[in-house]
């Protein structure tokens, strides 16, 4: 890993409040904002668009090596194959399509030097489910971003309002329990906290306290300006 650029590695479980933060964390300090969890979406979305069996392992890891994604540091867009597909990602049966696709090892396989490459020439705010412990073992800051099961319900549904997919509560809880569960069960590369990340609990917490807290948590990393640009440590400062 180059002296110079820096990976802040954010996991955790859906609802926990990984995006926002991430994004908050990036703009303070000039990083880049990676959501990897659009990857696997992205993926999920053209599959279910061509009607593959989210099953059928070798035709979803073909399509993870041939799907040409791009995730625009602008607005977070998102493109798959040149189109926007930026809201399309959101949609509740992506994300349920996201967490399956994901569980197969040849999928994971292609996203993973996509993922790398994203971090090779910029230091980034990456999250997803196993940056700390796969896509950036020698990530200098693991922060692992966990919330009570009931408050990351009402986060989810919050989020869903926002792009107008109309959900009761119940069926955002069974979502994301059945979510979680595949995510934490996996074989390969499941949702744990690895042993050097640093718990975060955003339950009853503001968005500015947390950040405050991960800020302070990435200075006590890497502000001694070994491993961070000089522009990072001025950031924090
Ligand atoms: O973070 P998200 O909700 O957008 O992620 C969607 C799904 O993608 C999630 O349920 C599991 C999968 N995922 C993963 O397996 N590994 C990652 N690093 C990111 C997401």
């Amino acid at each position: 890993m180059s002296e110079k650029r820096v990976v802040i590695a954010i996991d955790g479980p859906a609802g926990a409040g990984k995006s926002t933060l991430a994004q908050r964390i990036a703009d303070k300090l000039g990083f880049v904002h990676i959501s990897t969890g659009a990857l696997y979406r992205a993926v999920a979305l053209w599959a279910l668009r061509l009607g593959t069996d989210l099953t059928d392992m070798y035709r979803l890891t073909q399509l993870a090596k041939e799907a040409r994604i791009e995730l625009l540091p602008a607005g977070g867009r998102v493109l798959l194959n040149g189109e926007d597909v930026t809201a399309a990602i959101r949609e509740p049966q992506v994300s349920e399509a996201a967490s399956r696709v994901s569980l197969i090892p040849g999928v994971r396989q292609a996203l993973l030097p996509v993922q790398r490459a994203m971090a090779e020439q910029t230091s980034v705010v990456m999250e997803g489910r196993d940056i700390g412990s796969v896509v950036f073992p020698d990530a200098q800051v693991k922060i692992f971003l966990d919330a009570d099961p009931r408050e990351r319900v009402r986060r989810r549904a919050l989020e869903l309002q926002q792009v107008a997919e109309a959900s009761d509560a119940d069926s955002v809880a069974i979502e994301l329990q059945a979510r979680d569960h595949r995510d934490r069960s996996r074989a390969e590369a499941p949702l744990v906290q690895p042993p050097d990340a640093e718990l975060v609990d955003t339950t009853g917490r503001s968005l500015d306290e947390v950040e405050n807290i991960i800020l302070q948590l990435v200075r006590s990393r890497i502000s001694n300006g070994k491993a961070a640009a000089s522009s990072t440590a001025d950031a924090l400062r």
